[in-house]
């Protein structure tokens, strides 16, 4: 019993913890699948950011204190993003080789 307990707790925490790589999934489309690419031919690109870069310019689009002229392209994909969701991105980016 205790042990059912157990993996049912782990098998919760691990829904809850924010996955960057799933989360990065719908980001690929534009910015390449290892952050390679300059998302619709303007972004900077990203691969080689550090994490706080990231979290930093993610954080930015989402309050409105970040961007170029398509920030507006990027507020829409960060604005229903958690804090941990976005830390989870920017670790995730940043481990991209
Ligand atoms: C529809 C295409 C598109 C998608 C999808 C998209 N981006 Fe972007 N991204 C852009 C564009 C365009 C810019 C440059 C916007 C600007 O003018 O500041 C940008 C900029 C960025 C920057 C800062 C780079 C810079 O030029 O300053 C980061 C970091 C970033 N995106 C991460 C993400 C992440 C993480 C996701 C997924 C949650 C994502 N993007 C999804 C198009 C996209």
């Amino acid at each position: 019993m205790k042990k059912l307990l157990l993996i049912l707790v782990f098998a919760a925490t691990s829904l809850l913890a924010a996955d960057g790589a799933a989360l990065y999934k719908k980001c690929a489309a534009c910015h390449g699948a290892k952050a390679e690419k300059k998302a619709l031919n303007k972004s900077q690109i990203i691969a080689g950011w550090t994490s706080e870069q990231i979290v930093a310019s993610l954080k930015g689009y989402k309050d409105g204190t970040y961007g170029g002229p398509l920030k507006g392209t990027m507020k829409g994909q960060v604005i229903k993003l958690s804090d941990e969701e976005i830390n989870a991105l920017g670790t995730y980016i940043s481990s991209l080789k």
